[in-house]
């Protein structure tokens, strides 16, 4: 099939060049000329596993290119998959803008039947909206060509994103038509070679459920976020509490770690996002509201277990002249986004409190230096960075902090002491190895056996 995919970040990338590899001609539209004069020499403006090999073989073997000549791309293809950002609007509300300004294009530029897909995360009744801007610019052409608007959302998840488009649990397709929706399903027919997990529903549920399916998972992580900060008052341990509750096959293993909050470029807005909605049609959702609520404060919870730590505690800066060295900055391990990641709010409130920042990340260096600039300091090596640090902080966990050099650490920082906001070792080691082990709501009593 011919498909445009117009927008060519985290998601547009990952799906125009999976579409390509199933032997789609695929045309990624940007209005970043860089982005587009990056891609087209084979620079790739993401970090996602296994995306570099895939965009250049597809590249080289004809079935994907890319272009800021939107009209053109439009043109040459029956399928349009609109994959921009729909940041958060002022008011939480997601802002369309992008969406709506790209469906004005394809109303401006179509000449023959399209299929106009909403990839992007939109709230419900976006696909109406979409429908009359093209609608609007047809009829000011004076032109009365065929569309459909199909709402097909997108669940991959960044670091895992090729595996999870090409092996995907389930694809929703919302379709008012059965001839679109039979077209949509030839589409993926590929990825379902084991079993078929298409679902075919009406456009407004699947809008929907792409919400749902964010704001459950974030309800399980702020729920498990405050179990754990009450086991830690109660001295519980919550990695004991997990694997109990995690085997009541009702409840299952998945998204019960507690940590440093949630973050990235979907969650947070999302929630926001159904808040909005939700407040529009004049329905209070207090359970969102809680879960935001839980997630701005669990990101503060490691800075004040640091600050209560050094006993700095009343003082206007608590933690002056203390060196803290940080392992990890993007919102999640294998990607380099640092949209809402909690290591923003977790720097600057060590900043605030008078303290140094060293960094360390496997990949997502270049992209905080963008926010940080030079008021903390960055290293490719994590050892190098707890040189005369007075604590080890660890934010997000690449699998390359799982297993350390904990004798090196000892020696190389002032103190053994760790903070672990990720809960990535065993309490119980820690102390018989010399380390003060903080991490979120362990009693260090539970012999852990967690599964990954
Ligand atoms: N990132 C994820 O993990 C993820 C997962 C599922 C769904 N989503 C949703 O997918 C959508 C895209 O997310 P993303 O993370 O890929 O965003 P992104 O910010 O990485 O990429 C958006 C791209 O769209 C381009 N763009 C903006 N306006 C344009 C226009 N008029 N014409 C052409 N290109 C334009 C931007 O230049 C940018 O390259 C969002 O709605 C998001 O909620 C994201």
């Amino acid at each position: 099939m011919k498909i445009c995919v117009i927008g060519t970040g985290y998601v547009g990338l990952v799906v125009g060049t999976c579409f390509a590899e199933s032997g789609n001609t695929v045309v990624c539209v940007d209005i970043d000329e860089a982005k587009i004069e990056g891609l087209k020499n084979g620079i790739i403006p993401i970090y996602e596993p296994g995306l570099k090999e895939l965009i250049l073989r597809n590249a080289e073997e004809g079935r994907l290119s890319f272009t800021t000549d939107l009209a053109s791309a439009i043109k040459s293809s029956l399928l349009q998959f609109i994959a921009v950002g729909t940041p958060p609007g002022e008011d939480g509300s997601a802002d369309l803008n992008h969406v709506l300004g790209v469906a004005r294009e394809i109303g401006r530029h179509m000449e023959s039947f399209k299929i106009v897909v909403d990839k992007s995360t939109v709230p419900v009744g976006t696909a109406d909206k979409v429908r009359a801007a093209i609608r609007q610019e047809l009829d000011s052409r004076n032109v009365d060509i065929e569309f459909d608007v199909v709402s097909n959302p997108e669940f991959l998840k960044e670091g895992a994103a090729i595996d999870d488009f090409m092996r995907p649990d389930r694809v929703v397709i919302g379709a008012d038509n059965v001839r679109t929706a039979e077209i949509m399903k030839e589409l993926y027919a590929p990825f379902m070679r084991k079993s078929n997990r298409i679902i075919v529903m009406d456009v407004l549920s699947a809008e929907m459920t792409k919400y749902a399916a964010n704001a459950m998972l974030a309800v399980k992580i702020s729920f498990m976020n405050q179990i754990a900060n009450l086991c830690e008052l109660l001295e519980a341990d919550v990695a004991a509490v997990r694997e109990g509750i995690g085997s009541d096959s009702r409840i299952g293993y998945d998204f019960l770690f507690p940590g440093a909050g949630y973050g990235g470029s979907c969650f947070p807005k999302d929630v926001k996002a159904l808040v909005r909605t939700a407040a529009e049609s004049n329905y209070d959702f207090v359970l969102l509201k809680a879960v935001e609520e839980v997630n701005e404060r669990q990101k503060l919870v490691l800075p004040r277990k640091v600050i209560s730590y050094f006993g700095g505690d009343g003082k206007a800066l608590p933690l002056q002249g203390k060196r803290i060295a940080m392992w990890g900055l993007s919102f999640k391990p294998r990607t380099d986004d640092m949209r809402e990641a909690p290591s923003i709010v977790i720097i600057n409130a060590l900043l605030e409190a008078g303290a140094q920042v060293s960094a360390h990340d496997p990949v997502a260096i270049k992209e905080a230096r963008k926010i940080f600039g030079d008021r903390i300091s960055y290293s490719s090596n994590e050892y190098e960075i707890l040189r005369d640090a007075d604590a080890l902080l660890i934010v997000t966990e690449w699998n390359e902090y799982r297993n350390p050099d904990f004798e090196r650490i000892a020696e190389l920082l002032n103190k053994p002491v760790i903070f672990d906001g990720r809960n990535l070792y065993d309490p119980r080691r820690m102390k018989f190895i010399g380390f003060e082990y903080f991490a979120i709501g362990r009693n260090g009593k539970h012999f852990t056996t967690e599964r990954a």
